[in-house]
């Protein structure tokens, strides 16, 4: 049984957002003449259990479900108990709409609509498309952003011929953005050189690699183990009265803006330099954020990592692309990726345009020895949908943002890993 997340297509009326979860062989089968090929009694229980909780005992879930699968339901067994049971069919000559707790809608994107409309987006918790081959194949497709990858405990042994066969469409299970950073953490570990660093501790590294990450839906905040809930304090090691000595910048203050300052002195404010040319002159090669200013490295407890981003416009949309020298995956990555992804979107708002892509381009892309372990739990992980990132509307200068202008909208993720900072 798998379960694959995905977020809803926000570009009409507001979806929800809803989990994929399905059984399936190694080939990705689901079903053969209208019913259930194989009874895994395992399966079964985890398909009760995942789709019958809710965290609020006033609420129930939704599963969504082709026709198809709605009658290969036992008749006593259907509606699916407990749940809202929402059934797609475009021939729309079934009654079931009598039937309590059973809405029918003639696609997706209707059913994901009503779902986020009153009364139901106060009544639903979860949304959950149960299936089969059909709805997966044509309407993930229409809704263009199934993601997700198979974690199936999937029935290996039995052998079926593929005649009459529902299939699942393969992308579903590789699409989910957060295996761009997953997969490049397991590419390392497998395959990374094995390089000295500044801290002592030893890395495994790659170099030259891209992540990319869709900003129009939902924002990219890792699910598979929650991001440090409340204050950041990552660079707090090398911010430290030691570490400040260690570099010979015994005589600065011991804070954050000595760790990452570029320049003491405000010479240039690239900021509203970026924001000018993206209002003003939106097609214009040099909308550039650079930190690096060799001149001032030695100045600075860290050398700026993120050192260069590149802004750019299209079709009322603004993308950034930044370039980092050296890129800790297993507890800078997750930040770094989400701050310029916010400032993406913060610049964004500002200047009228919806947010692009964030297109992370990483130089050193390393995993420390100490965080091995942690983060080969971390990968086997399921990734849950993206949160969907609120601005608050009215701000439109960039210095006036305060942290009640943002909400982060169905944020779910796996627990916290712990992982230690190598200084
Ligand atoms: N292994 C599992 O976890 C699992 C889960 C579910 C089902 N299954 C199996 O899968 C098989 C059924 O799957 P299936 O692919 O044959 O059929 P299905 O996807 O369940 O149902 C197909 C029907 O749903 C309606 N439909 C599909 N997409 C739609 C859309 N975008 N908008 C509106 N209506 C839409 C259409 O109904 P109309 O023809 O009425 O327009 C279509 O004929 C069965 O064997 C079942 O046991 C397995």
């Amino acid at each position: 049984m798998a379960t694959a997340p995905a977020n809803g297509d926000s570009q009409s009326g507001p979806q929800r957002n809803y989990q994929v979860v399905v059984a399936a062989t190694r080939d990705l089968g689901i079903g053969k003449d209208g019913i259930l090929p194989w009874e895994l009694l395992g399966d079964l229980k985890f398909f009760k259990e995942l789709t019958l909780s809710s965290s609020d005992p006033a609420k129930k879930n939704a599963v969504i479900m082709g026709r198809e699968t709605w009658e290969s339901i036992p008749v006593k067994l259907r509606p699916l108990p407990g749940r809202l049971n929402v059934i797609l069919t475009r021939s729309g000559s079934f009654d079931f709409a009598t039937v309590e707790n059973v809405v029918i809608c003639g696609s997706m994107k209707s059913a994901l609509e009503l779902l986020a409309s009153t009364p139901y987006c106060l009544s639903i918790e979860k949304v959950f498309v149960i299936g089969g081959g059909q709805v997966m194949r044509k309407s993930l497709a229409e809704t263009n952003d199934s993601n997700g990858k198979e974690s199936a405990e999937v029935d290996s042994k039995n052998k079926f011929e593929t005649e009459n066969f529902s299939f699942l469409p393969k992308m579903i299970f590789d699409r989910h953005e957060e295996y761009h950073y997953l997969n490049l953490v397991e590419d390392i570990i497998r395959s990374g050189a094995q390089k000295n660093d500044r801290t002592g501790t030893g890395t495994l590294s790659k170099f030259g690699c891209q992540m990319r990450f869709n900003l129009r839906k939902s924002f990219p905040l890792l699910t598979t183990k929650v991001l440090q809930e409340k204050g950041i304090h990552i660079w707090d090691g090398n911010a430290s009265r030691e570490y400040l000595g260690r570099v010979g910048l015994a005589h600065r203050e011991e804070d954050i803006q000595t760790c990452m300052l570029t320049t003491l002195e405000k010479v240039f404010d690239q900021l509203m330099d970026v924001i000018d040319k993206v209002k003003n002159n939106p097609d214009d090669r040099r909308i550039i954020l650079s930190a690096w200013n060799p001149s001032d490295l030695k100045k600075m407890a860290l050398p700026p990592c993120h050192m260069f981003a590149q802004f750019y416009v299209e079709n009322g949309e603004l993308s950034c692309q930044m370039y980092q020298r050296s890129a800790e995956m297993g507890l800078g990555v997750p930040f770094n990726i989400a701050s310029y992804s916010l400032l993406t979107c913060m610049i964004a708002q500002i200047c009228d345009l919806s947010p692009g892509d964030f297109v992370h381009v990483i130089g050193d892309a390393h995993v420390y020895r100490t965080h091995v372990r942690a983060l080969e739990e971390q990968i086997q992980k399921m990734p849950k949908p993206f949160p969907i990132l609120k601005i608050n509307p009215s701000k439109k200068d960039i210095d006036s943002f305060v942290a009640s202008d943002f909400k982060l909208v169905g944020y779910d993720p796996h627990q916290k890993i712990e992982m230690k900072m190598a200084i």
